[in-house]
């Protein structure tokens, strides 16, 4: 049968560790195939933030692409996919999706994924945040895309930032429904009696 195809393109905002942690969430999801792409952004933040090579990082994909193939089997709406996943997405890739400026594999891919109404999630991230940056988004979210930046959550009372990415990356593939077990906020208990 089959595997679910989910692409995911890695660009060069802060952030690369959240990606890597995608990828291997989805290795452990075994009806999931991840289809991988980076920019050469993503390239500088993997080595500056990681460590990992370009050939470490594609060994976690099930499928890896160079940025360039824009004539990937991707690149095309007849390749079916669950949808794509920006992570992290930098302001300079949000700008290009936004206005279809389709020059590699990743903005091609983003731009299918809209032109097919298939679900777009962006771990968008700059800050602050200038005019032109929270306009691009808002008009990304018009046009059906999640803007989905990598905000901590405190409320979980995480050991780690380890542990806070992990469990940022669960809420992220909550949105594909892909998500492994997790831990649900189930509202602020008054007293020793689980209310939901
Ligand atoms: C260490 C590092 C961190 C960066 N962080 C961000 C960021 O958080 N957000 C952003 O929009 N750009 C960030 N940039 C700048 C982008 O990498 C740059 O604009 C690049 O051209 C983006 O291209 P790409 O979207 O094709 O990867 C960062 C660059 C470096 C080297």
């Amino acid at each position: 049968m089959q595997k679910k195809r989910l692409v995911v393109g890695i660009s060069g905002a802060s952030g690369a560790p959240i990606a890597v942690e995608v990828l291997r969430q989805l290795r452990a999801i075994e009806m999931v195939e991840s289809h991988l792409m980076i920019t050469k952004g993503g390239l500088m933040t993997l080595r500056q933030e990681t460590g990992l090579s370009p050939e470490e990082l594609a060994g976690l994909a099930d499928v890896f692409y160079e940025n360039d193939r824009i004539g990937a089997a991707l690149a095309s709406g007849s390749f079916a996919t669950e949808g794509m996943l920006v992570v992290p997405c930098s302001m300079k890739t949000v700008a290009g999706i936004v206005s279809g400026y389709s020059d590699n594999l990743l903005l091609r891919a983003a731009d299918v994924t809209l032109k097919e109404r298939r679900k777009l999630v962006l771990v968008a991230r700059e800050s602050p945040l200038s005019s032109i940056h929270l306009r691009n988004m808002y008009e990304l979210s018009r046009m059906g895309a999640v803007i989905m930046p990598p905000v901590m959550t405190y409320y979980r009372q995480a050991d780690s930032v380890q542990e806070m990415t992990r469990n940022f990356v669960q809420r992220l593939l909550g949105q594909f429904g892909m998500k492994q077990e997790e831990w649900e906020w189930t509202g602020e208990e008054k007293d020793s009696t689980r209310s939901v």
